[in-house]
């Protein structure tokens, strides 16, 4: 594998490199991570990964220090993967000046996640489509477990004309259901063993709905009990429509059950589609 932390090495590099395909990623990789990398190699000659964590992304009171940075690591686990080059830009490298352009996402940005975490899917977008023509990439991996941002990132995608194609990664779960996530190493040895409640109850959502169910409020409002007779504090528990992310209006409409709730310091998000 090939290192790479500036952008005009990274171009010198990827010159007619064949379809290159993009994993971007904040490190601290874990199964999900490398599920991504290994599903990529179908989809073009040569698959690039990146390692950055991008503080536009992170609100002042998150984890923006305390995010688990572990680049050898990431590095070892990126090689046997198979991935033939990783960007990994120092902050200098990626924001040499103040960013002050910006990719303004629409009324996407604002709900679920966005509600409770202001700026975060802009700061997303940004880097995103600077990565993008760092990379300039034939495609680009997203887990769906962020299904908010693979949709983001797809209808920015979509309406900027970018020619890439943005596929969304199936998300890697334990053997109990939890999502694999860099977060789940912070919770404590009783929150991981509460932890995988989140899934559950989004999968007993699905099984309403495919049952009949079509009072999706009363379904995110008994969730959402769950969760705190259980110690949660949640942000959300909602039904949508895939395609926009907004309540279902069309009938047959696919949709998708999300969920965001904190158990101590730990914000967990999770979705299932239905
Ligand atoms: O999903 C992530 O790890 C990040 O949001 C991304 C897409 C790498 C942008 O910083």
């Amino acid at each position: 594998m090939h290192l790479h932390s500036t952008i005009p090495a990274l171009r010198t590099a990827l010159k007619n490199a064949g379809r290159v395909v993009f994993v971007p990623t904040m490190g601290n990789l874990h199964a999900g991570h490398i599920s991504l990398m290994e599903q990529a190699r179908a989809h073009g000659d040569i698959v690039v990964a990146s390692v950055f964590v991008n503080r536009l992304q992170f609100g002042p009171h998150e984890d923006f220090d305390q995010y688990p940075r572990t680049f050898q690591a990431d590095c070892d686990k990126l090689t046997a993967a198979g991935v033939n080059v990783l960007f990994a830009p120092t902050e200098a490298d990626l924001y040499p000046e103040p960013q002050e352009y910006f990719i303004e996402p629409p009324a996407i940005q604002n709900m679920l996640d966005g509600e409770f975490r202001p700026g975060h899917f802009r700061g997303v977008a940004t880097v995103v489509a600077k990565l993008f023509n760092c990379v300039q990439p034939q495609a680009a991996l997203f887990g769906k477990k962020d299904y908010q941002q693979l949709m983001v990132i797809r209808n920015m995608a979509r309406q900027l004309a970018l020619p890439i194609d943005i596929i969304g990664g199936e998300t890697v779960r334990a053997d109990d259901g939890l999502a694999l996530s860099s977060r789940n190493g912070y919770l404590s040895a009783a929150e991981r063993a509460e932890a995988p409640r989140l899934y559950r109850l989004l999968t007993g959502i699905r099984e309403a709905i495919r049952s009949g169910a079509s009072d999706y409020a009363a379904l995110e409002a008994t969730a959402c009990a769950e969760l705190a007779a259980n110690g949660w504090q949640t942000d959300y528990v909602a039904v949508r429509q895939q395609s926009d992310l907004t309540t279902p209006k069309v009938m047959n409409a696919p949709l998708v059950a999300l969920a965001a709730s904190r158990l101590g310091n730990t914000r967990l998000i999770d979705n299932i589609e239905i």
